[in-house]
């Protein structure tokens, strides 16, 4: 499948059919990530498998995700990293070049959030205390799910909490395609400086139209879609919204979540270069609820 097929198909799976993946599918998913460039490729990373999902699902339920509440699924991946500069990028980055290749293979995933107790959490999974535990992907064959996010609905509401995380309506039935909403290409891309709005047409003369267009399914925390970019000659400046939902970790994850889908598909469309987690020299006007995450050279 193109990735652009890949990154349409993709979801935030939150219900799970009662049925185990075959160990060597998701062997076959870890292996080939070993191989896959990540953003600083000096930092060490770690996958790690929890092959019987129940148990991690009893132990870690109302302590992570959402209102503490974990996605049930027959396994669950967690995502371990040296903390070195860019690591909580390069774990972004590379948690979601898993999510993808996942999707390909017609599994479904989901991140799920380790905001509360991480101390409690990194015991209960044993990680080493020198390392950040960056977040766990529920893993699992999709359940086809006929509302976003019924989990969260709340009793006797109709209106689940998960609407002031910018779904409508938890009501929504889904479709087809049962994607979340999207902002328009134009309201995440600026031309030479902060504010100045491109329009489709200016994206479409650079060839950069269907790259942004896909770019924003890239799945962020609530579905907030904290990017904005701004594209300066060769260099294409990322940056995210500061928010008072979610903590820098989260945004800096995010981050790297963006940059891998642009990446992907501005290479897809033939326009080579590379991210660089650097402040460009220019400050381009950015207000001080946003930050720079770094900038896409060509
Ligand atoms: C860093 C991060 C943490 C997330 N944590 C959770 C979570 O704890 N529970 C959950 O249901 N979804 C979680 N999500 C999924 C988002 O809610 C989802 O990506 C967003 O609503 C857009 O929907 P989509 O992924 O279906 O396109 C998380 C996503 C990211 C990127």
């Amino acid at each position: 499948m193109g990735i652009d097929k890949v990154i349409k198909d993709r979801r935030s799976v939150r219900e799970y059919k009662d049925k185990k993946v075959d160990k060597h599918i998701i062997q076959d998913i870890l292996e080939t990530l070993k191989s896959k460039k990540g953003l600083r490729d000096s930092i060490k990373i770690g996958f790690e498998f929890i092959e019987e999902g129940e148990e991690v699902y009893r132990n870690l339920d109302g302590i992570v995700g959402y209102f503490g509440k974990v996605i049930k699924a027959p396994h669950y991946i967690y995502i371990v990293s040296d903390i070195k500069d860019g690591y909580l990028e390069n774990s972004g980055y590379l948690g979601e070049k898993l999510v993808l290749k996942a999707t390909d293979l017609g599994l479904g995933t989901c991140w799920i959030e380790i905001a509360e107790d991480i101390g409690k959490v990194k015991e209960i999974l044993k990680v080493e205390e020198d390392k950040d535990l960056i977040g766990l992907l529920a893993i699992g064959y999709p359940r086809r799910e006929t509302k976003v996010g019924g989990m969260y609905n709340t009793r006797g509401k109709s209106i689940s909490p998960l609407t002031e995380f910018g779904y409508p309506n938890i009501d929504v039935q889904y479709s087809e395609q049962p994607v979340s909403g999207r902002v328009s290409v134009e309201d995440i891309v600026y031309l030479n400086n902060w504010g100045e709005r491109a329009k489709v047409e200016d994206l479409e003369h650079r060839g950069m139209a269907e790259a942004f267009y896909h770019m924003r399914l890239a799945p962020s925390w609530g579905n907030r879609q904290p990017w904005k970019f701004i594209i300066d000659g060769d260099k294409i400046v990322l940056t995210l919204c500061k928010d008072d939902r979610v903590s820098e970790k989260v945004a800096r994850i995010e981050a790297g979540i963006a940059m891998l889908y642009f990446e992907l598909m501005i290479h897809q469309i033939g326009i080579p270069g590379q991210w660089i987690l650097e402040k460009p020299e220019k400050h381009y006007d950015i207000p001080e609820n946003f930050f720079i995450a770094g900038y896409y050279t060509i």
